[in-house]
């Protein structure tokens, strides 16, 4: 996989628009047509200490996920990526779509906390090597680097 190809798309979009609304979107757009072997790619946005879902492609999924439940919840809580081979070993997953079984997921920081996590599930087991968790971090990283994640004050996006 080109992650360097993709990161240097993911830049082009965030130069023209930094709001996380839009480039969240476009990021999950351009991830699940990229990665082979993938059913879900998207996010799920910090509220109230839990997660709530955020821009994706796949199938519909889970609204709500807790702070410490299933993967995505446990790399909030312990802010840091987390990469499952088999979710059905991982106590606590979330089944949102029956096809998934591996997954990784990487916290996404703004103002020095978790804002968001990326989450790509796999219908294959042990989809996710080493290289694509760096990949996948450098992806990660840019949209921390950029991501506005203001609901108001657009106008201090714009200044960035
Ligand atoms: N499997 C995730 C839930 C989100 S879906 O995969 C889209 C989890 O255990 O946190």
């Amino acid at each position: 996989m080109d992650y360097e190809l993709l990161c240097r798309q993911l830049r082009a979009l965030a130069e023209e628009e930094a709001w996380y609304v839009p480039l969240l979107s476009n990021a999950a757009a351009l991830l699940y047509e990229a990665l082979e072997r993938v059913n879900w790619a998207g996010f799920y946005l910090c509220r109230d200490g839990g997660l709530v879902l955020g821009p994706f492609q796949g199938k519909t999924a889970c609204i709500h996920i807790p702070r410490g439940k299933g993967v995505c919840g446990t790399a909030l809580a312990e802010d840091r990526t987390v990469l499952v081979k088999n979710v059905h070993e991982f106590p606590g997953h979330i089944a949102c779509d029956s096809a998934s079984n591996s997954e990784i997921v990487i916290p996404i920081h703004a103002g020095g906390r978790v804002a968001a996590v990326l989450d790509i599930d796999s219908p294959d087991l042990d989809r996710f090597s080493e290289a694509d968790r760096e990949g996948l971090e450098a992806f990660a990283g840019i949209i921390q680097e950029t991501a506005c994640f203001e609901e108001r004050g657009m106008s201090k996006c714009a200044q960035r």
